[in-house]
This record gives C-alpha cells, sequence and structure tokens, in this order.
C-alpha cells in the first residue's frame, strides 16, 4: 500500500520532529508543511525537499494532497485547526494537550466521529518501551487490583523553560501541568483502563516568576505542580511535576511511575517489579525485560499505529475520546489551585 501522505502544521520545534520520523519511515510520506514563519517555510523547502508550503496552514488544508495533518501548532489553535481539517477530510493527529479547554476537545471529538476520520492525540510517551511491558503485566493480572500510580515528571531547572518561554503563559496554553503534566497523568490513568475520574487535589507553585517578561507577569502560569487525582473504582494517581527541579543530573526528561497492585509493584523505566505478601521470605524482586522496539523510537511507533488505525489495520491506542478526560482533568488540576481546595468533577 502507498504510504500515507501527511501534511505537517507549525513547522518549529515539536513539528519538525514530526517532519523527519514522517520522512524517515516507509509508512508515511510528508507531502506539506504550513508556519508564519518565512524562515521555517524555507526549512522546509530545502532540508526536507517540500513543493507544498504554506503560510497559512487554512491553505495547506484546502490546496496539499496530505490524506492526514499534524498539528504542531500552539494549544490556542488546536481545536481551529483540527476542525478544519476534519472537516476538508484529513485524518488528525493533534499535539497534546488536546485543546485548551474539556469543550474544545469535546467539538473535535464529536467531529471526528461524524466524518469517520482517525483523530488521535501526540502522548508518545504511550508506546514507550516499558509502558508495553506495564500494560501487558497488569492485563495479566500479575499486578493484581492497582490502587495507586504514582508519577513523578520534573526537569531540570532551566533545561526547557529557558529556550521556550511560552510554556509559562497561560494564555498559550503553558503551566506545567497542562505541557508535562499531561503526559504524566496520561500514562498513569491509561495504565488503569482510562477510569473515570471523581476529583482533584492539586497543589502548584511559582517558583521562578523572571522566565516571563514583567508585562506578561498576570499570564504567568505554576512551574512546579503536584496533584492528586481520585477515580471511579477506588484507584488513585499523583503526578509530580517541574520545570524547575534541582536535579543532580543535568536533564531528567523522563517520566518515572510506581505502580502499586495488591499483588505486584512495578517501577518505570526500571521495571523493577516486586511481589509477594507479608512474610519477607515470600517477597520475590526481579527485573522484567523491555519489550524490542526494533529501535523505532516512541513516535515512530505512534505513527505506525496512526497508519495502521486510518488504514484499518489495527485499533488506535491513543483514542480521540481519551482527549475529553484529559481535558477534563487538567481542567480540575487547575481549578482546585485556584481555589485552593478538592476539585470535583460532574
Ligand atoms: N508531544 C510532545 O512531546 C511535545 C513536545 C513539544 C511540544 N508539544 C506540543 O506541540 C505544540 C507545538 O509546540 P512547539 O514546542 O512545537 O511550539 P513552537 O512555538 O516551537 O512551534 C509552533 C509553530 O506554529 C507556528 N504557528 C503559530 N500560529 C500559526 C498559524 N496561524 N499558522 C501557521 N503556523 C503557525 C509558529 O510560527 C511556530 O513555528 C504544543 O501544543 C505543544 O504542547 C508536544
Amino acid at each position: 500500500m502507498n504510504p500515507l501522505k501527511i501534511g505537517v502544521i507549525g513547522f518549529r520545534n515539536i513539528g519538525q520532529v514530526h517532519a523527519k520520523e514522517i520522512a524517515a519511515n516507509p509508512e508515511t510520506q510528508l507531502v506539506a508543511a504550513a508556519d508564519l514563519r518565512e524562515e521555517l517555510r524555507q526549512e522546509a523547502r530545502e532540508r526536507f525537499g517540500l513543493t507544498q508550503v504554506y503560510g497559512n496552514y487554512m491553505d495547506l488544508i484546502r490546496k496539499s494532497d496530505a490524506e492526514a495533518v499534524v498539528v504542531a501548532l500552539p494549544v490556542p489553535l488546536h481545536c481551529k485547526a483540527t476542525m478544519a481539517a476534519l472537516r476538508a477530510g484529513k485524518h488528525v493527529m493533534c499535539e497534546k494537550p488536546p485543546a485548551a479547554s474539556a469543550a474544545e476537545a469535546r467539538r473535535m471529538i464529536d467531529l471526528s466521529a461524524q466524518t469517520g476520520l482517525v483523530l488521535t492525540w501526540g502522548l508518545q510517551r504511550r508506546f514507550y518501551p516499558e509502558m508495553f511491558v506495564a500494560r501487558r503485566e497488569i492485563q495479566a493480572g500479575r499486578l493484581g487490583a492497582i490502587y495507586r500510580i504514582n508519577v513523578e515528571y520534573t526537569v531540570q531547572r532551566a533545561t526547557l523553560v529557558a529556550s521556550d518561554p511560552f510554556r509559562m503563559r497561560k494564555s498559550t496554553g503553558g503551566g506545567v501541568f497542562y505541557d508535562l503534566g499531561v503526559h504524566a497523568l496520561d500514562l498513569a490513568w491509561s495504565l488503569l483502563g482510562c477510569p473515570k475520574p471523581l476529583r482533584v487535589v492539586t497543589a502548584n507553585h511559582t517558583v521562578f516568576p523572571d522566565w516571563v517578561n514583567e508585562a506578561a507577569r498576570g499570564d504567568m502560569a505554576e512551574d512546579n505542580s503536584m496533584a492528586l487525582v481520585f477515580f471511579d473504582g477506588g484507584a488513585a494517581v499523583s503526578v509530580e511535576t517541574s520545570y524547575c527541579a534541582n536535579h543532580a543530573a543535568p536533564t531528567h526528561h523522563h517520566p518515572r511511575l510506581q505502580i502499586l497492585g495488591d499483588k505486584g509493584g512495578l517501577q518505570t523505566p526500571s521495571l523493577a517489579f516486586v511481589s509477594g505478601g507479608l512474610e519477607p521470605k515470600s517477597v520475590e524482586k526481579r527485573t522484567l525485560a523491555a519489550e524490542p522496539t526494533d529501535g523505532k523510537s516512541e513516535r515512530r511507533l505512534m505513527h505506525d499505529n496512526f497508519v495502521d488505525a486510518v488504514r484499518g489495520r489495527g485499533p488506535l491506542l491513543i483514542l480521540a475520546e481519551h482527549g475529553y478526560d484529559l481535558m477534563r482533568m487538567l481542567e480540575a488540576v487547575a481549578k482546585s489551585a485556584e481555589k485552593g481546595k478538592e476539585a470535583r468533577l460532574k
């Protein structure tokens, strides 16, 4: 079958990461790019050899022969661009967080259902090798009933925000929970089987207000966040996320999970597995082997899964519908921090 023709909308940071993966994958063909900035359009032409290059993303949607698009725009534009692409008959992989609000995510999901087109989200961390193992072990019942997952996803001070201050501004969809916490929460929530979220308690801190300029201080989002999310069925997830942790390591950009079940516990990415009862002798500790991924990156595996779903060859791992509850949880995290009390989800 011919490779899936994909256009990338927003051709800077993550847009170009997608573009490289798409260009290198025999299942996909990079055919078009759109960005407001001429120097990035020039890169699309020169480095990627593209001829269908646009300043206005609506032109890519209307005029290019892309069958699918990756939406790698700032968060406030996710909904508009995704809806336009779906209306034009294109499948969509939209970057995270899914939208600026749960209401927007709802509209995007409903339109994908109406059009029968695939909509998924750029939550590539679900394709980490250790996540395949965690899903397998949970499904096989080796951890028993999962009652808690703790996720730590913190980044060493100044590795991220210094280069991309938009991440710190509420109006551009920033804040560490919307930006990084969404990945961490998504990993834990999806391992639990996407149960209904019930309530959230959050503690936010803004440690470095000087990451945004004086004029933008009123728009400053949190740079540290800790949230506890409770789910239908009794499980709870704790997420600790930060742009500015004082780690000993120069960078730490990989979420760490502790998955606790009544039969066993599993840590990722180490894959340390512990099971047993209250008798010290009954405790078994071992390190599980990671699933081989043939050297494919998590983003490449996500693209392959997207192509399979578009071609009707296999199920999508990151369902459109997941975007709605994720956004509801993000909104509840923000609300709890703002009000200083528990936020309940309806
Ligand atoms: N999945 C991940 O790991 C990951 C990593 C980084 C960013 N992201 C997400 O990807 C999205 C983009 O982030 P980024 O870091 O690449 O941002 P970025 O600012 O580097 O790139 C966005 C690009 O969109 C362009 N743009 C803005 N408005 C436009 C318009 N109307 N028409 C055409 N182009 C327009 C800008 O010129 C810019 O080049 C965000 O939602 C972010 O959260 C995801």
